[in-house]
C-alpha cells in the first residue's frame, strides 16, 4: 500500500493545493502582504531556495549520483535547493579507492551540476573515521603505514582534494564526528585518527585546508550537538573545544549540526536555538548540514509510518529545526540529507525506520516540505497585518 492518501496534496500542483489549505484566518491579509505572498506562492520564488534567498539563507541537500539520472529528482533538485553536498563522492574512500589512483568522476559531476544551476557546494568530508580507503585502514592496522606516513598521507589528501576544487567550495566539512555521545562528552580517544595521531591532528587538518583554499569556509561537523541528546553534554564539549581552538588561532569558520533526528527520542527546538546561538556568539558561522527526521515504517519500499502520530512529529521536528535556524542570524545554510525517501540512507542504516526526508518514495512532497515552505514564507514576508474590524483595534 502506498501512502499517497495522506498526501493527496502532492504532484505538480502541490504548492497551490497546500496554500489553499492554510486556514482562512491566514488569508485575511492586507493588499500589500497579499500581493507579496501571492507572488511568492505563484511565482518562481515559491520554492525553498527562492524564499530562503530573500533572507540570505541557503537551503541545500545531499546528492548522490543517481539523483542526477532521475529526471523527476533532478527537477526537484534544481528548483528547490541552492546548495549541493556530495553525499559520498568526496569521501576519501570514494576519491582514492586504490592508493595513488584517483576517481574524481562523481565529485566532478556534482560540482559541475551545482555550478550549472546556481548552487553552491558544501565539501564533505576531509577527516572522518568512516568511509576511508581500505588500503589506508589496513596499512595502519598491520603497521605498514607508520604514524609519520599517515600524517603525510592525510596532508597530501587534504591538499590534493581541497586544491582540486579550490575556489569552488563554499563550505568544507573539514572534521566530522569526533566527540563521544557520553556525558560528559569528549574527543573520542578511540577514534581512528585520534588514536593514531592524537587530537592535535584535528586543528592541523584545518590549517592544511586553509592553506589549500584560503577562501573556503571551514567547518567542524557533528551530530547531536544542538539539543538532541537530552543532556546537552555533547554540545557543551564541542562548544568548549571550539572556543579553545579559536583562542589558539585555528582557522575554523563554522560549526555544522547534522540534524539527524528520530521521532522516538525527545527533541527540544528551544534548546537547538540556544545552542546554535551559542556557537554563533563565538563568531562562527553555523549550518544545519544533514537534516532528516526518521521514524518507524511498514517496510523500506513504501515507508509508511507505523505510528499515526509520527506523521505529525516528523514535519514538526523538521519545522522546529528550520525555526531554530531562522532565529539565529549566524546560520547561513539549512541542508537536508537527501530529499526523497526512496534514496535516503535511513532504511539501510536504521532497522525498521524511514520516512525521513521531505519527499515520499514517489518523489511527492510531504507535509514536512510544506511546513518548511510556510516557515520560509513567513520569514521572507512576515505575517500579514490584521485587518481592523468595525470599531475594534
Ligand atoms: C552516509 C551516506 O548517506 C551513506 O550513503 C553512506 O553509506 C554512509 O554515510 N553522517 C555523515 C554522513 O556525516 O557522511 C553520512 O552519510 C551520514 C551520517
Amino acid at each position: 500500500m502506498k501512502r499517497r492518501s495522506f498526501l493527496a496534496m502532492g504532484g505538480a500542483t502541490g504548492v497551490a493545493v497546500a496554500m489553499s489549505q492554510i486556514p482562512a484566518a491566514r488569508a485575511a491579509v492586507t493588499e500589500a502582504a497579499q500581493s507579496a505572498v501571492s507572488s511568492a506562492s505563484s511565482g518562481s520564488s515559491a520554492t525553498l531556495r527562492g524564499l530562503a534567498e530573500k533572507i540570505g539563507l541557503r537551503v541545500g541537500t545531499a546528492v548522490i549520483p543517481t539523483d542526477l539520472n532521475t529526471p523527476a529528482y533532478t527537477a526537484i533538485l534544481e528548483e528547490q535547493f541552492s546548495v549541493v553536498t556530495p553525499g559520498n563522492a568526496m569521501k576519501w574512500g570514494s576519491v582514492e579507492p586504490t592508493q595513488g589512483v584517483f576517481d574524481w568522476s562523481d565529485a566532478d559531476t556534482l560540482v559541475n551540476f551545482a555550478e550549472a544551476h546556481g548552487q553552491l557546494v558544501r565539501g564533505h568530508t576531509l577527516l572522518w573515521h568512516n568511509q576511508l580507503p581500505t588500503w589506508l585502514t589496513t596499512g595502519v592496522a598491520n603497521g605498514t603505514i607508520s604514524k609519520s606516513q599517515l600524517t603525510s598521507l592525510l596532508e597530501q589528501h587534504i591538499f590534493t582534494e581541497v586544491g582540486r576544487y579550490k575556489g569552488r567550495i563554499w563550505q568544507w566539512d573539514v572534521a566530522n564526528e569526533f566527540f563521544t555521545d557520553a556525558n560528559p562528552s569528549q574527543i573520542n580517544p578511540n577514534d581512528f585518527w585520534v588514536s593514531s595521531l592524537g587530537a592535535g591532528i584535528i586543528p592541523q587538518a584545518f590549517k592544511w585546508a586553509h592553506e589549500a583554499d584560503p577562501h573556503a569556509l571551514l567547518f567542524y561537523n557533528d551530530y547531536n550537538i544542538a539539543g538532541e541528546d537530552g543532556t546537552n553534554a555533547k554540545s557543551d564539549a564541542v562548544y568548549a573545544w571550539l572556543q579553545q581552538m579559536l583562542d589558539q588561532g585555528v582557522p575554523i569558520n563554522g560549526v555544522g549540526n547534522q540534524g539527524h533526528l528520530d521521532t522516538q527520542y525527545g527533541f527540544s527546538g528551544n534548546q537547538m536555538t540556544a545552542d546554535l546561538q551559542r556557537y554563533g556568539s563565538l563568531g562562527l558561522k553555523v549550518a544545519i548540514t544533514e537534516a532528516d527526521v526518521r521514524t518507524f515504517v511498514n517496510n523500506a519500499t513504501d515507508q509508511v509510518p507505523t505510528d499515526n502520530l509520527a506523521v505529525f512529529a516528523q514535519p514538526y521536528e523538521f519545522s522546529q529545526m528550520m525555526l531554530a535556524a531562522l532565529a539565529v542570524p549566524e546560520v547561513i545554510s539549512f541542508t537536508v540529507w537527501g530529499f526523497v525517501d526512496a534514496d535516503s540512507w535511513v532504511p539501510g542504516f536504521f532497522t525498521g525506520e524511514g520516512y525521513a526526508t521531505l519527499y515520499d518514495v514517489n518523489a511527492q512532497p510531504k507535509l514536512a516540505f510544506y511546513n518548511l515552505l510556510e516557515d520560509l514564507q513567513l520569514a521572507a514576508f512576515g505575517a500579514p497585518r490584521r485587518v481592523p474590524s468595525g470599531g475594534g483595534f
